[in-house]
């Protein structure tokens, strides 16, 4: 039986503001109040594990001991299947440098080793969101959300964040970061995966 969210503040454990803003934006109907870590001053733990649940789990479990309040953490990345499901879980250190992040060096970059591998590889690829909402007596629940489709270049697109601006979803001809944000919610990895967090803790 999965724990229902009873409180009315909860703990949004990301330091990313566009994992934040459409965490916020699809929960605003439901009267929750979110918290983010970045207006509690929260330390990023380590991702040390290679799962995305693993690394959502030391989130959520971080900020809720740190806390005291339920803590919701994302876990997420894009897994390119002529890379074997690369870079999954280091989606975001393809962007990592010594100034901050660079997207546009990690789309790039992705879009290279695809290139690599000829023109028959193909340019398929998924989304995928693991959300898990920790409360500070340990126990958790674990929502996942998937968005196929496949990587397009040049890039396109100026909302969203991260590898958006490359990727294409199934059944559409604009890149996520062509959608309107509404539009990406109803049908992103994150907006399914919150989907099922307010299915299974607020239902
Ligand atoms: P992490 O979950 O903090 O390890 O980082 C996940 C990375 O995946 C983010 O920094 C983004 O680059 C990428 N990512 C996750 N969700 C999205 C999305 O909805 N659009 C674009 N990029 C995303």
């Amino acid at each position: 039986m999965t724990r229902k969210f009873l409180g009315d503040r909860l703990l949004v454990a990301t330091h990313n503001k566009g994992k934040l803003n459409e965490i916020a934006e699809i929960l605003a109907p439901f009267g929750v109040n979110i918290v983010g870590a970045g207006d509690m001053d929260l330390p990023e733990p380590d991702e040390t594990e290679d799962t995305f649940v693993g690394n959502a789990r030391i989130k959520a479990h971080a900020a809720a001991k740190a806390t005291g309040l339920p803590a919701l953490s994302d876990d997420s990345g894009i897994c390119i299947d002529a890379l074997n499901g690369a870079p999954g879980v280091y989606t975001a250190d393809w962007a990592e440098t010594p100034n901050g992040r660079d997207f546009m060096m990690a789309m790039t970059r992705a879009n290279g080793e695809i290139t690599a591998l000829g023109p028959d590889a193909p340019r398929t690829a998924q989304f995928r969101c693991t959300l898990v909402i920790a409360w500070p007596d340990g126990h958790d629940e674990v929502f996942e959300g998937v968005m196929p489709g496949s990587l397009v270049w040049p890039i396109r697109g100026e909302h969203g964040f991260g590898y958006d601006p490359m990727f294409q979803p199934d059944g559409y001809d604009v890149t996520c970061a062509e959608l309107d944000p509404v539009e990406k919610n109803k049908i992103s990895h994150r907006g399914r995966a919150v989907a099922a967090f307010l299915a299974g803790c607020f239902g």
